[in-house]
């Protein structure tokens, strides 16, 4: 039996469709360095850190630059970011995820977040969940960006609970491999296509009942000990 003291949740695609705003900034970046990338690729850069995302779009492309006009091209896809978050309502908190927020609180079920994001607190701030998340690991407080499990053994450990007894609730394939890799309860927001590799994957929080999940995930952890 799961003994589960804590969630903790990725930001951007599971919280927030910040997705999307960071898809349109990069892929305006990418455009005008002449590099087109699709949704397909995309999905590698979800979980991964400006700087990285900015590395592998250049890979794509074919392109070399050095590091300072790496930095004036993170800047620049930044600020067009932060246009989209400037113009962020609570109404964009994505369905159901309020409801399981405060269900979790009513269990006692303490709360983290964990993100590569540099800018989770402005977002949470604006949207007005800042005061829900107990913990707040993102992009920076920590070295290691996912796949590695950092921000998510270093949420447990400020959460204080031992990484077995806690879910992670993530949209992107690194998000679920660094879960695993932590030793976590790995759950998948999105679509299986992507997510597989996750203990479990529902497609958003709309009517999802955190009881009901706790018994599927015991089942599933049952049928993967035997
Ligand atoms: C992650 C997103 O949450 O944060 C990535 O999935 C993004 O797409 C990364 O690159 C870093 O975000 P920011 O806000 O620091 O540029
Ligand atoms: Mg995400």
């Amino acid at each position: 039996m799961l003994n589960i003291k804590a969630c903790i949740f990725d930001l951007d695609g599971v919280i927030v469709d910040t997705a999307k705003y960071h898809f349109v900034a990069w892929r305006r970046l990418a455009n005008e360095l002449g590099i087109d990338f699709t949704e397909r690729e995309n999905e590698k850069l979800k979980g991964v850190s400006r700087i990285k995302s900015l590395e592998l779009i250049l890979k794509w492309g074919g392109v070399e630059i050095d590091k300072n006009r790496k930095k004036e091209l993170t800047d620049r896809k930044n600020a067009w970011y932060l246009e989209h978050i400037a113009k962020m309502t609570p109404n964009e908190i994505l369905p159901g995820v309020i409801p399981f927020l405060k269900s979790l609180q009513e269990r006692g079920i303490k709360v983290g977040l964990g993100s590569a994001s540099k800018n989770a607190v402005p977002i949470l701030r604006q949207i007005g969940l800042l005061e829900h998340f107990g913990s707040i690991m993102d992009g920076t407080k920590v070295v290691n960006g996912k796949p590695h499990p950092e921000v998510f053994l270093k949420g447990c450990s400020e959460l204080n609970v031992l990484p077995a007894q806690c879910i992670v609730f993530e949209d992107a394939e690194k998000g679920i491999t660094a879960a695993l890799d932590g030793g976590m309860i790995a759950v998948g927001v999105g679509s299986e296509s992507v997510l597989g590799h996750a203990h479990f994957v529902i497609p958003d929080f709309k009517n999802m009942e955190f009881d009901v999940l706790l018994e599927i995930l015991n089942e599933k952890m049952l049928s993967i000990r035997n």
